[in-house]
Order: structure tokens, then sequence, then C-alpha cells
């Protein structure tokens, strides 16, 4: 393509600056010029100015300053050449191609996309029939708004093959452009082309400029289907293959909205579906997308940083919490590490299982899909908590076992001076957990009094009551009241839990409430579900805690959780103490050393009431 300084003059000339820009900014005369409040700077007062004659705008609050083109890409956030060929087609002109190949594939390319425009257009007004009544009342059911229906184009596919052909004959297509656009198919049996979607909800495709490029539909449910012989079970979702115009890994279902969304400064969120993106939007998460029925390939996530203007591109990748999911979230973060460049990476979010964004926003509402959002891991700490949460490494081995591990995953990011930071980000937190494997080895209030070794471990004691109870108390409470944490952290670490699953919840627990100030009960309680915890959650969020310990229950009032929360702890305290104390009887018999009786003297020391 060759774009003349000539070309650009003449774009400049036939277009209007304010007819451009009072499309997108309320303006109000001003002399010779127009002024409005400034779309890139928040305003009160208007000290944006446009002026047709000189075919500039400036704003005399942030600066922002430029012509037409400035104007709709910085607005719009576009790059030049779309921003270019945007305002061509507005003008009426052709931007210049250089050779007669290429001016023949943009024609070809033009007529393609009309096609998909055309189709569009004539599904939109097929769900709009009354005879496909049942398809518009299948999304109203769903709760799907009006709003929505009209941003995304959501149309009807009918279920007669010919329909829709023959629309497109009539407005001039050959069947051969809708087998290349993918909207027939021929027939494999030698009949006439037949169309690929039938009776199916139909979600357009656009590109990141909004043109149609491609289709993607749902079948509607059983009892509004036909009922057909034979055992053939269609599939849920069909989308458009790949054509000249269409690439499905290399684009995202939501562009055009994720764009302007970025532009606006909101999140982009990568989910599963189109009706997750759809939920997502109707609840004001606009930078929601959503690759067409594939995982996300390195080529998206190229095109998810490029869709947000400047900062930090840190988009949140949304997995279900459930065992797949995790995997799905280990691949996606293996295939984004090699791309990984200073500001561009992802965060990992994680859904409570058995919902994904549509389901949860219309079950639990907006705020529940947000604090999974808010919970969201970045790379550096998904790949720790891969690798490290819930297990103990607690021999020199194993440590340097995991810190290996960690070196590896660094030293997939090309970019050398991002490599340095993650291996340095991971040193830190191998540092950070080794120290606190010591201190919980070391149980609070005897650091004063380093513990002789012995074969008996006072945090981890060999026998004590399987159901643990009161340990079972304590977590529940600190996941019902985040906010004790920084109160009760030292004990929570020194705290015996001789049940394994327990134990993992409470380092996973760990974890989060130090990588995060004060999140809210419901995020704590989504990550962990999204670590896989939710068994023991609903053993610990139940009556079956409650009726032993009120001051555990979400409602209970904060001074009362710390109090209940610290007697509980002291009991523990005592018991283990006599348990040990009882246990080291056991092993060392009628044998008194010398390093059993320090030991006990360790124990009495503990077994005093803490002052916290
Ligand atoms: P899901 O099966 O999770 O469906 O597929 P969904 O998006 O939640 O839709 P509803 O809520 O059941 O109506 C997620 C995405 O995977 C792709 C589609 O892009 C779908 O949105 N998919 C799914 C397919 O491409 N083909 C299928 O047969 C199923
Ligand atoms: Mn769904």
């Amino acid at each position: 393509m060759s774009i003349t300084p000539r070309f650009l003059d003449e774009l400049r000339m036939r277009l209007q600056l304010s007819d451009i820009v009072g499309k997108r900014v309320r303006l109000q005369r001003a002399g010779r010029e127009l002024k409005g409040r400034c779309p890139f700077h928040n305003e009160k007062t208007p000290s944006f100015y446009v002026n047709d004659d000189k075919q500039f705008y400036h704003c005399f609050g942030c600066g922002a300053h430029g012509d037409v083109i400035g104007f709709v890409m910085q607005h719009d956030n576009l790059s030049f050449i779309d921003a270019v060929e945007m305002l061509a087609a507005l003008a009426g002109m052709q931007v210049p191609r250089a050779t007669p190949e290429e001016r023949a594939r943009a024609d070809k390319e033009k007529s393609l996309y009309t096609l998909m425009e055309d189709a569009a257009k004539y599904m939109e007004a097929q769900l709009r029939n009354p005879v496909n009544r049942d398809a518009l009342d299948y999304l109203r059911g769903r709760g799907i708004g009006e709003a929505a229906l009209s941003a995304f184009r959501v149309g009807y596919a009918p279920d007669d093959g010919q329909a829709i052909a023959g629309h497109l004959r009539g407005l001039g297509y050959s069947d051969e452009q809708m087998i290349e656009a993918d909207i027939l198919r021929s027939s494999s049996r030698g009949g006439a082309p037949y169309a690929f979607f039938r009776d199916r909800v139909m979600f357009p495709v656009p590109d990141r400029r909004g043109r149609i490029v491609a289709f993607g539909g749902r079948i509607l449910p059983e009892h509004l289907r036909p009922a057909r012989t034979g055992d053939f079970k269609p599939p849920k979702y069909m989308n458009s293959s790949d054509t000249p115009l269409f690439h499905k890994g290399r684009m995202l279902y939501g562009e055009p909205h994720a764009r302007q969304a970025a532009a606006d400064g909101l999140p982009l969120i990568v989910v599963e579906g189109y009706l997750d993106v759809i939920s997502c939007f109707e609840a004001g998460f606009r930078g929601a997308l959503a690759p067409l029925g594939t995982a996300l390939t390195e080529e998206q996530i190229q095109v998810i940083w490029k869709l947000i203007p400047d900062g930090e591109r840190a988009p949140i990748l949304c997995f279900d919490g459930d065992e797949a999911g995790r995997r799905a979230a280990r691949r996606a973060a293996d295939r984004i590490l090699p791309f990984l460049k200073p500001d561009h990476t992802a965060r990992f979010a994680f859904l409570p299982e058995g919902e994904d964004p549509d389901s949860l926003i219309r079950g639990r509402g907006r705020r529940a899909f947000q604090s999974v959002l808010d919970a969201a891991m970045p790379l550096s700490g998904f790949l720790w908590t891969i690798h490290a949460a819930g297990r103990a490494f607690d021999t020199p081995e194993s440590q340097a076992g995991l810190a290996e591990t960690l070196d590896q995953e660094a030293l997939k990011i090309p970019d050398r001076q991002l490599q340095s930071y993650y291996r340095e980000s991971f040193r830190q937190k191998m540092r950070e957990f080794v120290w606190q494997q010591n201190r919980r080895r070391a149980p609070a209030g005897a650091g004063r009094r380093p513990l002789p070794s012995s074969g008996v471990s006072i945090v981890r004691p060999a026998r004590q009551a399987k159901d643990g109870l009161r340990q079972q108390i304590l977590v529940s409470a600190l996941v019902n009241h985040p906010a004790i944490f920084e109160s009760v952290e030292d004990d929570l670490m020194a705290l015996a839990l001789p049940e394994a699953r327990l134990g993992a919840l409470r380092d996973a627990l760990l974890v989060f409430l130090q990588e995060n100030e004060e999140p809210s009960a419901v995020a704590v309680r989504d990550h962990l579900i999204a670590l896989g915890h939710e068994e023991m959650l609903d053993k610990l969020l139940s009556d079956s805690i409650y009726i032993h310990a009120g001051f555990a229950r979400p409602e209970a009032e904060i001074g009362k959780v710390l109090e209940g929360w610290r007697h509980t702890f002291r009991l523990i305290g005592d018991e283990t103490v006599a348990q040990e104390q009882r246990s080291l009887g056991k092993v060392f018999g009628a044998e008194t050393t010398d390093e059993m009786f320090e030991r006990i003297c360790a124990l009495h020391e503990l077994n005093k009431p803490s002052d916290g």
C-alpha cells in the first residue's frame, strides 16, 4: 500500500474535522472555532477547540493537538493505517494500492466484506421476524437485553438451507463468493450448496474495525428444536472456518468493544465464550474478549496487548476453577512466557467451580465476578503457585529443586532484562519461603529459646486428635475475616495442622494473604476454590464449625473474632504441649537425658499463655 502525502491532503480536505469530532464530542460554536470538553482528559469546563479552517484541534488543558487522522487514531484507538482506511471510506476515497494484484485482492476482499455485512444484516432481521420468535425468546430468557442484542448484532439463521443463499443471490453475490465466505458449503452429495448455519442463534464476529468477518452459531435448546430422526448430535456451537478475511487463531470475539474499553482505561478480560463476552459487557466489564472456540494462541495475546494503548499491558485471563481449568492456565502461561516483554504480561483469574462468567454474573451478580478479577494473580505469582503452593519444601534438596524449576521457567523469557527480574522475584520468594518454613518449625513464643533438635517435632506432633476441630475453627474464622490476618499471622504459621488437606489450605491462604492487602472474604474463598480447596472449605464454612465457635461466622463482629481466635489458639497450645510431654515420655522412657530435660523446659516455656 502506498499512501502519499497528496492522498492524505486530499483526505483531510474532503472531510470536515468538526464533523468527525462532533460525532464523538459535543461541540458548540465559539467564534470561528468550535469548543467542547476534551475527550483526552477529565475536565468540567471546555478547553478543547476545533478549527476547521486550519484543520486541527487543540486542547488548552492537556495540550492534545492534531489533525483528523490523529484524532481518530487517539480517540478510537486505531493504528495509522486503520484510521486512514476508516476515514477514506467515509470520504468515498479508495486507499491507493501499489500493484494490480494488490488492487485485485482488495476488490475481492471488499466484496467479501460487504457479503458478510449483508449476511449479518439478514440474520439480524431474521431474529426480529415473528416466525422465529422462539430464538428471540430464548435469548431474552437468558437475560440478554435489547442494547446488548443490537451492540453485538445478534441474529438468527433459519432452518431452511436455501434461505440465505436466495437472499444474497438477490443482492448480486455468486454462490462461489458465498462458499468462499463460508456462508454456504458445497454439497457432498452433488446437490445445491446449502447454508452452513441452520436453525441457530448467530453471533457475527467483527474484526477490530467492526467489519464482520465470521460467525458463530449456537444451537437452540432441545425443546425448541424440531424432532429429528437418527442419533446424530449436532455440536452446541459452530464457527466459520478460516477464509481470506478470517483467521481463527489471530482474532478474538469482542475486539471493537474491547478496544474502546481499553482506551477508556478498563481492563481487558479474556473469557471463554460468546455469551460470556456479552454478559460481561452488559455488567459493565466492557473489555471482555473470547478466543473463537480454541485455547488462547500466542498471536491472540499479542493482538490483545496491541488493543491496550499505553501503560502496563496485563489482560486478565479467566479460567475454570476445576482441574482442567488449572491445566489450561498452565498451558497458557507456557505459551505466553516466550513473548513476555517489559510491560507486556497477563494475569490469571479462576472462576468458582462449575461457573462461567455468564452464569456467575447472572447468578451472583457483577460483584461476584469483580472479586474473581480482584483475586487475579500476576504471571510470576501464578508460576510460583503452580510449583510451590501447598507442598512442603522442608529439606535443602527439595528447596534447591524448587529453585531449579523456577529458574527453568524464567529462562523461557527471551527478554534478558525481564528474565532477570523474574529470577530475582523467584529468589526473593524462595528466601521468604524458606524463612517461613524455618519459623513454622519453631512455634511462636518459643523463638527466644532455640529448641533442641529431637526426633519428635513440636509443630507436627506425630499423633494428635485426628479431627483437629480447633484448628479447623481457626482457619474457618480467618477465611471469613481476612482482616484479622495481621494480628494472627505468626500464630497461623506456627499452627500444627496434621491433616494434610487443611495444611495445604492454610499454606495457600498464607501465601494469598501475604500477597494481597486485606482482600474481601469472597475473594479469599474464590481463590481457595480456584486452587482446588472447595471440599475442605465446604466443611470449614458450615454450621458444623460455627456451632462450636460462633465467632467464626461471617457476620461475627471483628473484635469478637480476634478474641475467640486467640483463645482457641491458646487451647491448642496447651493440648499440644500436654501431648508432646506424653509422647516424649514414651520416646525416652525412663531414661532422662540432658536433651530431654532441655526440651521439656522449652515446652513449659511454650505452655505459658502468650501475651499477643
Ligand atoms: P461452552 O460449552 O462453555 O458454552 O463453550 P458457553 O459459551 O458457556 O455457552 P452457553 O452458556 O452454554 O450457551 C465455550 C465456547 O467454546 C466454543 C464457543 O466459542 C463457546 O462460546 N465452543 C463450544 C465451540 O466452538 N463448539 C462447541 O461445540 C462448544
Ligand atoms: Mn455458559
